[in-house]
């Protein structure tokens, strides 16, 4: 969506205040030995007190209130009465979800208690590069440009990225133009970033793979070559200068 005037602002800072919230009370929840179920319900409660509903089950029925993902899993986890978070687990959590007609979207990956598996260097760098990514989001800049920082700061790192999942535009649902903010240069896309316009900007960060496959429950994506995934997003506002994040009270950058 646009921004054109300030109850829009308003209503988006509510709703990206309830997304960001959540997902930072879900991180300090999440413990060993707890269910991915456990912290779903968790965050569940949290959104709903807010007056907020969760988007994916509104747009998609997803079987679920927020997305959760470990390990290998890749996209749209299932919070699961059979999944149990162990230390040194590579954890994600995705929140997004509706308050008042407006959508706004977060999400970031974590390692849950000591680094035993060694997925903190792969955190820090996913967090470093939508760091330096959202910094150099203004209106006028080509989305292409964006992708191509993005894949470059990942490989300087000796990462890549995925290519079939992206950021996109958010606001007045989920999804919404422009819907492709990709993790590479995709040259076909001329489109730039719009002053006022309200952005979710996504990395994927991997270590191996390139492409995403879905598993039969139909949800839970994984890499078609195996490996490991950090993901951080923030919905922001572009400006002439530096955006608007709107979700920063998630604390993933902390
Ligand atoms: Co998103
Ligand atoms: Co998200």
């Amino acid at each position: 969506m646009s921004i054109t005037k300030e109850a829009e602002l308003f209503g988006m800072k509510k709703a990206s205040e309830a997304v960001a919230c959540t997902l930072k009370a879900m991180r300090d929840f999440a413990q060993p030995g707890m269910t991915t179920k456990q912290l779903d319900n968790y965050g569940a409660k949290i959104l709903s007190d807010f007056g907020a509903k969760s988007a994916p089950h509104l747009t998609y029925g997803f079987p679920g209130w927020t997305c959760i993902r470990v390990n290998i899993e890749f996209c749209h986890g299932i919070p699961s009465n059979t999944r149990i978070l162990n230390e040194g687990d590579l954890v994600n959590i995705d929140v997004s979800a509706e308050l008042d007609g407006f959508w706004s979207d977060n999400g970031g990956s974590f390692v849950l208690g000591e680094d035993i598996n060694q997925y903190q260097k792969l955190v820090d760098a996913s967090k470093q590069i939508l760091h330096k990514a959202i910094c150099n989001i203004k209106g006028g800049v080509r989305i292409s440009d964006i992708g191509h920082l993005i894949e470059t700061e990942a490989k300087k790192r000796g990462y890549k990225v995925i290519k079939n999942l992206t950021g996109h535009g958010v606001g007045r649902s989920l999804h919404e133009e422009p819907h492709e903010i990709a993790n590479y240069r995709d040259r076909l896309n001329l489109t730039r970033f719009r002053k006022n316009s309200v952005v979710a900007i996504e990395t994927f960060i991997i270590t191996i793979s390139t492409f995403t496959e879905t598993l039969h429950d139909g949800w839970t994506m994984v890499g078609n070559k195996g490996g490991f995934m950090a993901q951080h997003e923030h919905t922001i506002v572009v400006t002439d200068g530096t955006p608007i994040i709107l979700t920063e009270k998630n604390e993933i950058w902390n």
